[in-house]
């Protein structure tokens, strides 16, 4: 028999164990950029340096959350969540060669509060769920680079913690829902208002129900539906709610060009065109088809209103596309809950990945400053959209 060498033994001991500890996660359709799961174990964190893209995040979430809380889930049949992940491919960036972009600006007003970049943290329930330091590291991260940070209502931690954990002079807003209980409706708005928070998120679409997520009703075990909101929600309500804040009230959830222009009626301030990440109506539009119907329809809402926007932004093309068709400012919801898998390192790390391929694609782009961006749409191709959601007319 020949004699065992330790390189015999090493190889041998790989060959047994190996399978015990290199995973292989189905990437849902995700683009392939090559990140290689091969040495990840399953339900522990792989290596925060070897994230080099949002997508990476989703990945690495997936590996290791509990099913529970590693929230794709959408509503249905999925088919509005596929949509915001997929519509990109549709899109086409017009780039300029000879300009000079050497002087890169991304600094954004929303509501006339200074951000470094025209990127912010949308509302997530259970983001607090993700992580230790749950929505505090959410808070810190965005204030280290400047940008929004909107906690949901539904956070693990309070109004108050989230607002303490955010540095001197950083401005949040907050969510909030149109729950039918307004005793707790207008609770809520004041504490947002004495904790500091600058404006209010106000979700109106799933008004009376939640969407049906069929994943999350295999992990709970419970068809309710019921979000506590009011289902009797009408446009004067909404003028109502209004008047119980000081704060200005910017509606969430906006998914046709006909409740954009009730809003700017209204006299709203700001609107944010949104399906709630595809966990609402399903087969609603997305939001590159909204903001088209708007232009459409009722283009003077970009004249008149601050237009913010989201659903399926994971690159920094995403947000160019938004902020061309005239979004002032693009929302990401799954991303940073992902990323504070590693709390507020992991938030910081995505943000410097964003921002770097934020400046990158202007320069490629020829059109360095997001101001000159904003609302040019000599910049982007929607024409296969448009063919596919509007038709010939
Ligand atoms: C797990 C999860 C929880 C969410 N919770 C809220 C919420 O409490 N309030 C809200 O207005 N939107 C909520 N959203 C929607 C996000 O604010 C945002 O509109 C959406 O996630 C954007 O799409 P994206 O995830 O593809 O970036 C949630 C989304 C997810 C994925």
């Amino acid at each position: 028999m020949p004699s065992l060498n330790v390189a015999h033994v090493i190889l041998w001991l790989t060959m047994i164990f190996s399978p015990c500890f290199s995973v292989t996660i189905d990437r849902e359709g995700l683009p392939d950029t090559g990140l290689s799961t091969a040495s990840w174990v399953s339900g522990t964190l792989p290596p925060l340096n070897s994230m080099w893209e949002l997508n990476d995040f989703q990945i690495a979430a997936k590996n290791t959350l509990a099913a529970r809380w590693y929230g794709t889930t959408a509503s249905l049949d999925q088919v509005t969540y596929q949509a915001n992940m997929n519509i990109w491919t549709k899109i086409r960036l017009n780039g300029y060669t000879f300009r000079d972009v050497s002087d890169v600006n991304l600094h954004t007003t929303i509501l006339g509060y200074n951000f470094t970049v025209p990127f912010f943290i949308a509302p997530a329930a259970y983001a607090g769920h993700t992580s230790n330091s749950a929505e505090l590291s959410l808070a810190r991260a965005a204030g280290k680079i400047g940008a929004l940070y909107v906690p949901s209502i539904d956070s693990t931690k309070t109004i108050e913690e989230i607002a303490e954990a955010g540095l001197a002079n950083q401005v949040m807003f907050h969510q909030e829902y149109v729950w039918s209980n307004r005793t707790l409706l207008r609770d809520d708005l004041r504490r947002i208002e004495d904790a500091g928070y600058k404006a209010i998120f106000l979700t109106v679409d799933n008004t009376g129900v939640n969407g049906i997520r069929i994943q999350a009703m295999r992990e709970t075990g419970s068809l309710d539906s019921d979000s506590g909101h009011d289902a009797s929600f009408s446009a004067a309500a909404l003028s109502d709610i209004q008047k119980l804040t000081s704060l200005p009230i910017v509606p969430k959830g906006i998914k046709t060009a006909a409740d954009a222009k009730t809003c700017l009626d209204l006299g709203f301030k700001a609107i944010y065109v949104s399906n709630h990440g595809g966990r609402v109506l399903d087969n609603a539009p997305t939001a590159v088809e909204v903001l088209l119907d708007i232009h459409r329809q009722y283009p003077e809402v970009f004249e008149k209103m601050e237009v913010y926007a989201d659903g399926g932004v994971r690159n920094a093309n995403h947000i160019i596309t938004l902020l061309a068709l005239g979004a002032r400012a693009v929302g990401l919801g799954r991303s940073p809950m992902y990323a504070n898998i590693y709390g507020e390192d992991g938030v910081n790390r995505m943000f410097t990945l964003l921002r770097a391929e934020l400046e990158s694609s202007l320069k490629l782009l020829g059109e360095a400053n997001i101001h000159q961006l904003r609302g040019d749409t000599s910049y982007v191709n929607t024409k296969q959209v448009e063919l596919e959601y509007f038709g010939r007319d």
